[in-house]
C-alpha cells in the first residue's frame, strides 16, 4: 500500500474512534461463503472494514481502542501465516507484517481474538459493532458476532470483585461509518469515475453486439469480457440483460431468452473497481432503430431523467429529484393514454405507480445501494458534495394494465450515475450514449 493510502487509512480509522468517545470498536470482515459442496464463491471482504483498513483477506477483524483522552489504537486480527496452506490458497500477509503493510499499531493471529477481547474491554465504558448483523458470517468463533461479545462481556463482568468493569452500552458501528461512507472523498470519486468509465464501454460494446437472434447471455458476456479485461473484479451485482416483456421484471436475471427484431433491450449492469460499484441501465432496440412507441415512451423517461438531473445540487432534498421524475413521468402517461387525469390527480393517487413502482436513486458507492440514511429528523436528507447517487427512473407496461395495446411488454429505464459537486452535479456515465438519436447513432457505427 502506497504512503498516502495508508495515511487515509489510518485517518478514518481515527475520525471514527474520535467520533467514539471511550469505547471498544469490533469490526469484522466477511467470512468466505459455501456456494456448493466445498467450492466457495468468489470472496468478496466487507465493505465497511475495507473502507477501513484495506485488508484484503478473510477471517480479519479489526478493534479499535478509542479513548477520549489518548491517541487511538487500532488492532489487526487475521489470519496467521502458514506456508502449507498458503500452497493451495495463495499468500496471507499474517500478522507480523501486517503493521508495516496495512498501517495498524498492531496485529495478531485470529485465534487470539477470545484471549483477548476480555482484556481489552476491560474498564471501557462502550462496544461499537456490527448489531444483529448476518454478514458476519458463517463462523462466529473467528468473526466476533453478538453471542461472542456477550461471551466477551460476561468474561470481563466476573472481574467486578477485583475492581474492573464491564461495558454497560453496546451501540452499531454501523451508523457512524455509514456517515463517513456516505460523502465520498477525492480519492474514492477518483475510483467510481474509473468504475463508471470501464462500465460506460461495457454498455457501449453491448450496443454494437447486439443483433436479432442472438442470445441476452452473449450480450451479458460482452458486458463480462468489457469488465474484466480493464481489471474491474466483474460485476457489481447481477446484469440484468432483458429483451423484450423481461424488461417488464425488474430483476431478470435469468439472461437466457433470444432477442428478437423489434423489441427492446434493457440492459442494467455496473462493475466494481478497487471495491466501488458503478450502476448503470440503457434501454435499446434489438435492431438498432426504435419504433415510433417505443420512441415516445423512451422520450418521456430521458425527459424525466432530465427534470430529475436539475434538481440534484447541495441543499436539495434527496426527495426532490424523484418528485420532479415521478411528474415528469405522469405528464407521459397521461399523454400516452395510460393514466387518467390531471398530474396533480395521477401522482395524488399514485396510479402512475403500476407503470413506475421503484424510487428514481440510491446512493452508490461501496455497495450498489451504499449506505447512509435517506431521512434525518424525518425529513428527506439535503444533498452535499461529495455524495454520488444514481438517477434512473423508467416505466413498465405490463400486458396486465390498462395501457393501449401497442405499448404492452415495453420496458425502459435510464440510468446514471452523478457526483454532488459544491455547484451542482457531474454525470460520470454519459459516455454511454442516453438520448434515443444518440443510441441510434452509436448503434449505425457513427
Ligand atoms: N442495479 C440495481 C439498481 O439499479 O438499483
Ligand atoms: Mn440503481
Ligand atoms: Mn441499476
Amino acid at each position: 500500500m502506497s504512503i498516502p493510502e495508508l495515511k487515509q487509512f489510518h485517518s478514518r480509522r481515527a475520525r471514527l474512534a474520535r467520533a467514539m468517545g471511550t469505547a471498544v470498536a469490533i469490526i469484522p470482515t466477511a467470512s468466505e461463503q459455501l456456494r456448493n459442496a466445498d467450492t466457495h464463491f468468489p470472496y468478496r471482504w466487507d465493505s465497511h472494514f475495507h473502507y477501513l483498513t484495506g485488508f484484503p483477506e478473510p477471517d480479519a477483524v479489526l478493534v479499535i481502542v478509542a479513548n477520549a483522552r489518548k491517541a487511538p489504537r487500532s488492532l489487526l486480527f487475521c489470519r496467521p501465516k502458514d506456508a502449507a496452506q498458503e500452497v493451495w490458497d495463495g499468500f496471507r500477509v499474517g500478522p507480523r507484517a501486517a503493521p508495516k503493510h496495512f498501517g495498524v499499531d498492531e496485529a495478531y493471529p485470529i485465534d487470539k481474538l477470545d484471549d483477548m477481547m476480555p482484556k481489552l474491554l476491560a474498564n471501557c465504558p462502550a462496544v461499537y459493532t456490527f448489531l444483529g448483523s448476518n454478514t458476519l458470517g458463517s463462523d462466529p468463533i473467528k468473526t466476533g458476532s453478538d453471542p461472542k461479545l456477550m461471551q466477551w462481556i460476561n468474561a470481563v463482568r466476573e472481574q467486578k470483585r477485583a475492581g474492573v468493569t464491564a461495558p454497560t452500552q453496546i451501540n452499531d458501528v454501523r451508523a457512524l461509518i455509514d456517515e463517513m461512507r456516505l460523502i465520498k472523498d477525492a480519492s474514492e470519486i477518483k475510483m467510481m469515475k474509473q468504475a463508471a468509465a470501464i462500465s460506460v464501454s461495457a454498455h457501449k460494446r453491448a450496443m454494437r453486439y447486439t443483433a436479432a437472434n442472438r442470445y441476452e447471455f452473449e450480450i451479458e458476456a460482452e458486458l463480462l469480457h468489457e469488465f474484466r479485461r480493464n481489471g474491474a473484479t466483474g460485476p457489481a451485482y447481477p446484469s440484468i440483460v432483458a429483451g423484450g416483456a423481461n424488461a417488464c421484471v425488474l430483476h431478470y436475471v435469468e439472461n437466457s431468452d433470444r432477442l428478437k427484431a423489434g423489441d427492446l433491450l434493457l440492459i442494467d449492469a455496473g462493475c466494481e473497481w478497487q471495491g466501488y460499484a458503478s450502476d448503470i441501465t440503457r434501454t435499446y432496440p434489438v435492431s438498432g432503430k426504435f419504433s415510433a412507441a417505443q420512441r415516445a415512451l423512451y422520450d418521456v423517461v430521458w425527459a424525466a431523467q432530465n427534470a430529475a438531473l436539475n434538481m440534484i445540487k447541495p441543499g436539495a432534498h434527496f426527495s426532490a429529484y424523484h418528485d420532479a421524475a415521478v411528474r415528469v413521468l405522469a405528464r407521459g402517461l397521461i399523454d400516452l393514454k395510460c393514466c387518467r387525469g390531471t398530474v396533480d390527480a395521477v401522482v395524488e393517487s399514485g396510479s402512475y405507480r403500476e407503470f413506475y413502482m421503484h424510487r428514481t436513486g440510491h446512493w452508490l458507492g461501496r455497495d450498489v445501494h451504499d449506505v447512509g440514511d435517506y431521512t434525518v429528523a424525518g425529513q428527506s436528507r439535503r444533498l452535499q458534495p461529495g455524495m454520488v447517487v444514481t438517477v434512473e427512473p423508467g416505466l413498465y407496461i405490463r400486458p396486465s394494465s390498462k395501457a393501449p395495446k401497442h405499448l404492452h411488454n415495453i420496458g425502459i429505464r435510464l440510468e446514471d450515475d452523478v457526483v454532488v459537486t459544491k455547484t451542482g452535479h457531474t454525470m460520470i456515465t454519459s459516455g454511454a450514449p442516453r438520448s434515443a438519436d444518440d443510441i441510434e447513432a452509436w448503434m449505425a457505427g457513427a
